[in-house]
């Protein structure tokens, strides 16, 4: 078991009414001017934004709004919205929406104690402030446990790089998680939720260090997605099954799998970010098409591992290969891609995503891959 440091400053709150009974008296601490960042309109639509501007309200404090943050956030948003908090005099920026809206937001709170663009302080080559704004969070989506970890993942279209970055000042100060606002997930981005949460579990599960209290989380936690996975498909309108989704996604990456390991391997995230620069795919269906592959070609290193995980997770005497079949078909059940030519990406586009695999050095912590491992593995994702 490896040394750890257990450190999450954020406060959650989690359930129906979470936001309309709290954010009220939680914003008030943090100052009187909020900037508020939101995505391309869905809370607006749902009645999620109404919520938290009244709460505002009923604590007299100040708001602005910034609009238009796209699925697979760039860095210029970022910027933009930094601009607008500055000039707002902001003192704390409130983001309301899916991993996008709150990465940006974490930005954002970030950047405003810098003069220079939030990219140069991602690339190092500007030392990023030592503190940030308060950061409040309501999160409509359940996936990429953003809400509850220091880290915040921008693009730059033009340098083709998808970078995440880490700050303790990106910890939310607080989190609202009201599973009833991610009832209207569309079914397509519940699934790619699900993919991703699962994709955090495999990407600290696979951490070889021995530590058999996260390993055993980790196997539950997939358990439980098959499960509920496949129920909220079923029945996107349940309460129940949506919680219980929203509570694994936090807790799939709030530090819990990382107890006693040395940080995960995060080579299938760096494979997804490469695909994500180039053809903006969807976070989780770039994570489904590349997990069973990279399970697939790292199988005789990692057989014992899986085949704990298949025996768990699936009964026993279930084989790892046995398991890999059994994801790829949970995936094609809930309606996640698990090949690149299912979303539009053929054969004659590999030279530029291994491209892009090499200008990115695309590998793992503990799983290295050279180009010959890019090969194998574009064909098994083809
Ligand atoms: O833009 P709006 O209109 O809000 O619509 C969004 C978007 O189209 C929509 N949506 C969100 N909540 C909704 C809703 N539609 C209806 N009802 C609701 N309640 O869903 C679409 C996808 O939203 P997005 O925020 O892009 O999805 P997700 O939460 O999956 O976030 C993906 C981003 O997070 C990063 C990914 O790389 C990607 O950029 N990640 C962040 C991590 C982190 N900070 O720890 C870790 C992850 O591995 C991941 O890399
Ligand atoms: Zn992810």
């Amino acid at each position: 078991m490896e040394n750890f440091s257990v450190y999450n400053p954020t406060r959650l709150h989690f359930g129906k009414g979470c936001v309309t009974e709290r954010l009220a008296q939680e914003a008030a601490v943090w100052g009187k001017r909020a900037l508020i960042l939101i995505g391309k309109g869905s809370v607006k639509k749902n009645g999620v934004l109404d919520d938290v501007t009244r709460q505002l309200e009923q604590a007299g404090i100040h708001y602005e709004v910034f609009e238009g943050i796209k699925s697979n956030p760039i860095y210029q948003d970022a910027d933009r919205a930094i601009a607008q908090s500055k000039a707002f005099k902001a003192d704390m920026i409130i983001g309301v929406g899916g991993g996008s809206v709150i990465d940006t937001a974490k930005a954002v709170a970030l950047g405003h104690g810098s003069n220079a663009s939030i990219w140069d302080i991602y690339m190092r080559k500007v030392e990023a402030p030592a503190q940030a704004l308060p950061l409040l969070c309501v999160l409509t989506l359940a996936a990429t446990g953003t809400e509850m970890n220091m880290f915040a993942v921008l693009q730059n279209d033009e340098a083709r790089i998808k970078k995440g970055f880490g700050h303790p000042g990106m910890y939310p100060k607080v989190s609202f998680l009201d599973p009833t606002y991610t009832l209207s997930v569309p079914l397509n981005y519940t699934a790619y939720g699900i993919a991703d949460l699962m994709a955090h579990t495999f990407e600290l599960y696979f951490d070889p260090s021995d530590a058999p209290l996260s390993n055993y989380f980790a196997t539950d936690i997939i358990a439980l997605a098959f499960d509920y996975g496949r129920a909220v498909i079923q029945k996107p309108h349940d309460y129940d099954i949506r919680a219980n989704i929203m509570w694994l996604a936090t807790t799939a990456l709030n530090g819990t799998l990382n107890a006693g390991k040395r940080g995960g391997d995060w080579g299938v995230h760096a494979i997804e970010h490469a695909l994500s620069v180039l053809f903006d795919i969807p976070h989780g269906a770039g994570l489904s098409i590349a997990y069973p592959a990279w399970l697939k070609h790292f199988l005789p290193k990692i057989k014992d591992k899986l085949s704990f995980m298949a025996e768990r997770t699936l009964g026993k005497g279930t084989t790892a290969e046995a398991f890999i079949d059994y994801l790829e078909n949970f995936f094609k059940e809930i309606g996640t891609p698990i090949r690149l030519s299912e979303v539009g990406i053929g054969e004659d586009k590999h030279p530029l995503i291994l491209e892009v695999f090499k200008q990115n050095r695309v590998r793992g912590m503990h799983f290295d891959m050279n180009e010959e491992d890019h090969k194998a593995i574009l064909q098994l994702m083809a």
